[in-house]
């Protein structure tokens, strides 16, 4: 089943979805997480890094997959979803590196790597829970408007807006304008999704993706489809 839930505060949305990891990998302790970047999963990882620390979860057993990479820069860079990752989750909690996957981008033929992150997810038994931002054209992952519902992990251009909307990561050089990114179909194959949103710019976005049935133009409305999907916003971003 479905649930909409609807927080006072960012803070608040970040310590909810927390704490839904958490009492997840407590029934699971090898969950395999779809995890997501953005500004929005900050929150998210901050809690699950202090769930950590107190001993209240262990990801010694988790095997995770992040939902997209950059491509045309090294994975080393700063602002690569790997660096992204190790830096606010990975290098403060106990997960074991090796079973962190983020989509192959860095290598000599990127549109090759897709299929072989399809089979990598569906070795470990496929994705229990599916982390997901929005973007504020109502993109999930790198999936843009137009994307199929049942595309699959592959390489893509990213929009303008999208462009524009994370400049502000890249001082030293302009935003990558290419990903690779899991599928509609991909995202839709989790067993659970959460999607968190927040900020009064993801509002028409939300509105979007929650009612009206699957639209081509906002990705995030395919989710709709999907019989287990919960749904985490602040006042702000559920204000439409
Ligand atoms: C990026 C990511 C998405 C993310 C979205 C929103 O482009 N590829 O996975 O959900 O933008 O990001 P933010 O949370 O920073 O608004």
């Amino acid at each position: 089943s479905s649930q909409r839930l609807t927080y006072s505060t960012e803070a608040a949305v970040g310590q909810a979805v927390g704490d839904l990891i958490v009492e997840i990998i407590g029934r699971k302790p090898a969950a395999v997480l779809g995890l997501a970047t953005g500004a929005t999963m900050e929150p998210v990882y901050a809690n699950l890094v202090a769930a950590f620390k107190r001993g209240d979860v262990s990801f010694a057993g988790v095997t995770s997959f992040n939902l997209d990479e950059y491509v045309g820069i090294p994975t080393s860079h700063p602002r690569s979803y790997r660096s992204t990752m190790n830096a606010l989750f990975f290098d403060h909690v106990d997960i074991d590196k090796n079973r962190t996957f983020l989509p192959e981008a860095s290598v000599d033929k990127p549109d090759e790597a897709g299929e072989r992150y399809e089979r990598m997810i569906a070795k470990a038994g496929g994705i229990d829970l599916q982390l997901l931002g929005i973007g504020r054209n109502g993109h999930i992952g790198f999936n843009e408007p137009g994307s199929a519902k049942d595309s699959r992990t592959r390489l893509v251009e990213l929009h303008e807006d999208t462009l524009r909307a994370n400049a502000r990561f890249f001082s030293d050089r302009p935003v990558p304008s290419s990903a690779i990114t899991m599928g509609i179909g991909t995202i839709l194959s989790a067993k659970q999704i959460v999607l968190t949103a927040t900020g009064v710019a993801k509002a028409d976005a939300v509105r979007r993706a929650t009612s009206g049935g699957f639209q081509a133009d906002c990705p995030a409305s395919a989710l709709q489809e999907h019989d287990k999907v919960s749904w985490f916003f602040d006042r702000a971003a559920a204000g439409l």
